[in-house]
């Protein structure tokens, strides 16, 4: 049975209330269950967590890294922009990272357009709504499959 934490940064919590022309009309609530049930059918047990406090997030980052977490999908929502101790967190830590962005941030406001997280990450999937966090699942499962 394989590990993946879905991880969500600032703001995220309001999803479904939040700039709905923007992230959409579904709730943070209905991401996490269809992750879970994603994750059933993959024999993967899917545990999620959101935080809008930087440390928290670092906080779960480090621990991932100890309790046999096979993947991580992670949207860190503006710290995404900005955060040198989120980076360093992903660079830190050997369990792979897929950042994920529902909305296109390129095709946004200019401070968007920079990850200061990316380079540090696997991958980083953007635009694709709640679609971008299933790919992520799947890129990860197939990645743990091959090294297994
Ligand atoms: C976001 C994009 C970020 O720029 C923004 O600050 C968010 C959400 C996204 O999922 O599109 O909070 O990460």
């Amino acid at each position: 049975m394989g590990k993946i934490l879905l991880l969500n940064g600032p703001n995220l919590n309001l999803l479904g209330k939040r700039e709905p022309g923007v992230y959409g009309n579904e709730t943070l609530d209905r991401l996490e269950q269809d992750m879970k049930a994603l994750g059933t059918s993959y024999e993967t047990e899917v545990s999620c967590f959101q935080s809008n406090h930087e440390g928290e997030l670092i906080d779960k980052l480090h621990l991932a890294n100890e309790d046999g977490t096979q993947g991580i999908i992670f949207n860190p929502g503006a710290f995404t922009h900005y955060s040198y101790a989120i980076r360093d967190a992903v660079a830190g830590i050997q369990v792979p990272v897929i950042e994920v962005h529902i909305s296109n941030v390129h095709a946004r406001e200019e401070f968007r357009h920079t990850s200061v997280i990316a380079p540090a990450a696997m991958g980083q999937i953007v635009g694709l709504g709640f679609k971008g966090y299933e790919l992520a699942f799947y890129a990860l499962v197939d990645f743990e499959k091959g090294r297994g």
